[in-house]
């Protein structure tokens, strides 16, 4: 991105409300101004009972967050943090997996703010599952953008990737609707099939995002065909948004980013990988060396909090940016736009696409976006190459943790169909602010 002074947040005004009840009637009574356009407030009035089922969905997701801090005894001692080798950590790196692996069901996971991103986390889960002589099979089509150097599908030669090391790739296009291809995958997975490999979320595909139900129906699936393939899923975006996680229904391995769903907009940085014990052992060994383990690596004590605390908010904030992605949803099919999921259907991950039709669209959105944030709104983004990623790519994310698409953000790759993928937000009334803006 870069800094372009002068450009200033107009977008936050207060509309008119209709028929205001006049502040003298009733003692206290007070009818606001309303911070939305007229369209947003009658998007919202319709969706109130969708907001119910999410509350919810996050009511069950918090009682089974609380109940595992419980469980596993989380004190003030385990936020005190280390240095150097980072043996000395009052317990905190140990209490941060088990309370992290109970949650997601899980016998074993590594939280740790040394994983960079969630490309890292997966790639050392695939890394941990994958030996020369295997193939990986995809089964949602295309994995994310940043994982086709990682297979080796993108980019050069003799870089360590999966391909490098004599692993090879096969992918089951998606059908024609956008979801699995159950008949395809019913054939798919041959004896060398070593990982097959789910992502939940859509990344930038105009696909649907999976429900765990859809997971478990494709776990069932491929073990039937070899119970030595193991499954893993790329499970970014995805985490409390259903009351179930992955492991839950099977999966052996899962792998994600705390600057998405698990870090409740808080945790500054890290991912996890989370699964069956010996495999999540692995991944260990890929983020640091063989014969380290996970008893090692220090974490500056106000990190180690916030990666509890995040873990905490996370169901809540889910929930908000559930919210936020129905309006989003509502609101621009509204206009005439097309958009995935369909407005009102249930979500299986955070992230809501608009197809925004051409690049002065897609860049306009992504401007009022970031007007809109609390950090940076003077900035205006520019479309540019990010590593990883093939296509130009536009960000808006106005956020206080670098990057962070917990926080209200949106994204989206300078190609056909031009669709902006958004997300996040710490409150369903900051979409309304944007929407708001974008269709004034
Ligand atoms: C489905 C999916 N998987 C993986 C990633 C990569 O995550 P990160 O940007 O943290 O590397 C993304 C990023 O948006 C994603 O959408």
């Amino acid at each position: 991105m870069t800094a372009a002074a002068g450009l200033v947040a107009s977008s936050v005004l207060a509309w008119p409300r209709p028929r205001a009840a006049p502040a003298s009637r009733g003692r206290g009574r007070f009818a606001p101004a309303s911070a939305f356009h007229p369209d947003v407030s009658r998007a919202v009035d319709s969706l109130q009972g969708r907001f119910r089922e999410v509350d919810l969905a996050l009511a069950l997701n918090s009682a089974r967050v609380s109940a595992a801090f419980r469980a596993a005894h989380v004190a003030p001692h385990h936020f005190g943090g280390s240095t150097g080798y980072g043996h000395d950590d009052g317990g905190g790196r140990e209490a941060l997996d088990s309370v992290f692996a109970e949650i997601v069901g899980a016998e074993a996971a590594i939280v740790r703010p040394q994983f960079f991103s969630g490309t890292h986390a997966i790639a050392c889960a695939l890394f941990a599952l994958l030996r020369p002589g295997h193939e990986l099979l995809a089964v949602a089509g295309p994995p994310y953008d940043t994982l086709e150097e990682v297979i080796g599908i993108r980019g050069s030669a003799n870089v360590g990737s999966l391909k490098d090391f004599g692993v090879a790739y096969r992918e089951v296009p998606l059908a024609v609707d956008g979801g699995l291809d159950w008949d395809a995958l019913a054939n798919a997975v041959r004896p060398e099939t070593g990982c097959a490999f789910i992502q939940r979320s859509c990344g930038y595909s105009w696909r649907k995002s999976l429900s765990i139900s859809d997971i478990k129906r494709a776990i069932d699936l491929i073990k039937m065909q070899n119970p030595k393939c193991m499954v893993m899923v790329d499970n970014c975006y995805g985490e409390f948004v259903e009351t179930s996680e992955p492991p839950m229904v099977g999966a052996d391995l899962i792998a994600g980013s705390l600057i998405k769903n698990p870090g409740g907009t808080i945790a500054p940085c890290g991912g996890y990988v989370a699964g069956k014990k010996d495999l999540v052992a692995a991944a260990a060994a890929r983020l640091s060396a063989p014969g380290l383990g996970v008893e090692f690596g220090s974490t500056p004590g106000h990190v180690m909090r916030s990666l509890f605390q995040g873990l905490f908010l996370a169901p809540q904030m889910v929930g908000e940016a559930v919210k936020g992605g129905l309006l989003i949803a509502e609101v621009m099919s509204n206009k005439g736009y097309r958009v995935q999921p369909l407005p009102r259907v249930p979500r299986h991950d955070i992230v809501q696409a608009v197809e925004l039709g051409n690049r002065e669209r897609l860049v306009a959105f992504c401007e009022v976006v970031q007007q809109t944030c609390p950090v940076g709104s003077f900035i205006k983004p520019t479309a540019g190459e990010t590593p990883g990623y093939a296509s130009e790519v536009i960000f808006a994310d106005g956020t206080f943790i670098d990057g962070s698409t917990s926080e209200l953000s949106c994204d989206g790759p300078l190609r056909d169909p031009y669709a902006v993928f958004c997300q996040g937000g710490t409150h369903w009334t900051q979409w309304a602010l944007v929407l708001s803006a974008e269709i004034a």
